[in-house]
C-alpha cells in the first residue's frame, strides 16, 4: 500500500511541476503572440481546462498521498527527521494555497470570457495573465525548494 500511494505521490509531483512548468512557457508565448494580435478564447479555455482538470487534481493526489503515507509512517513528533516535518509542513502549505489560488484566478478568468461572450479574447486577458505568471513562477521555486530538502535530506 505504501509502495502504490509512494508511486502516486511522486506522479502527482511530476505532473504538478510538469504543468506549472509548460502553462509559464505557454503563456509567455501568449503575452509575446498578443503583442501582434488577438487571441479566440478557445485557447485560454485550454489554459483554464489545464489548471482546473491537470494542475489542482494532481496537488490534490500530492496533499492526499502525502497524509496517507504520513498515517502509515511510525515516527513521533521527536524522531520524525526535520526534512520530513518541512515536506508536510511547507509542502502542504504550498499545496493548498496553490489549489486556492489558481481556482480563484481560473474562475475570475472565466467570468471575463464570459462577459466577453465568444468574440476574441483582447489584449487586456494579456495583461489578465501576467497576473498569474508570477504565481506560477513563486509556486515552481517553492516546490523545488521542498524538493532540494528532500533530496538532501536535512536532519
Ligand atoms: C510541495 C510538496 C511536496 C513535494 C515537492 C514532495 C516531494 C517528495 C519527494 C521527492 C519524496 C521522495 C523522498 C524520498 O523518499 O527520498 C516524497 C516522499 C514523501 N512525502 Fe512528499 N512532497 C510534498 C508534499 C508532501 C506532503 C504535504 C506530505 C504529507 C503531509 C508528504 C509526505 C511524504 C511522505 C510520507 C513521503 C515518504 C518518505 C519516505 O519514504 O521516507 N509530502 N515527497
Amino acid at each position: 500500500m505504501f509502495s502504490f500511494l509512494y508511486f502516486f505521490h511522486i506522479t502527482g509531483l511530476a505532473v504538478w511541476l510538469g504543468s506549472l512548468v509548460s502553462l509559464s512557457i505557454l503563456i509567455i508565448l501568449i503575452n509575446k503572440i498578443l503583442r501582434f494580435g488577438e487571441l479566440t478564447n478557445k485557447f485560454v479555455q485550454i489554459i483554464n481546462k489545464m489548471i482546473k482538470w491537470v494542475m489542482n487534481p494532481s496537488a490534490l493526489v500530492i496533499l492526499l498521498t502525502g497524509f496517507m503515507m504520513t498515517l502509515q509512517m511510525e515516527y513521533t513528533s521527536e524522531t520524525k527527521p526535520l526534512w520530513l516535518k518541512l515536506m508536510e509542513q511547507a509542502g502542504g502549505l504550498i499545496l493548498i494555497l496553490s489549489i486556492i489560488t489558481f481556482t480563484i484566478q481560473s474562475n475570475r478568468i472565466s467570468k471575463k470570457m464570459i462577459s466577453k461572450g465568444t468574440a476574441v479574447i483582447h489584449i487586456e486577458s494579456s495583461k489578465l495573465y501576467s497576473s498569474i505568471l508570477p504565481l506560477m513562477m513563486i509556486t515552481i521555486i517553492l516546490i523545488l525548494g521542498v524538493t532540494m530538502i528532500v533530496s538532501l535530506k536535512i536532519m
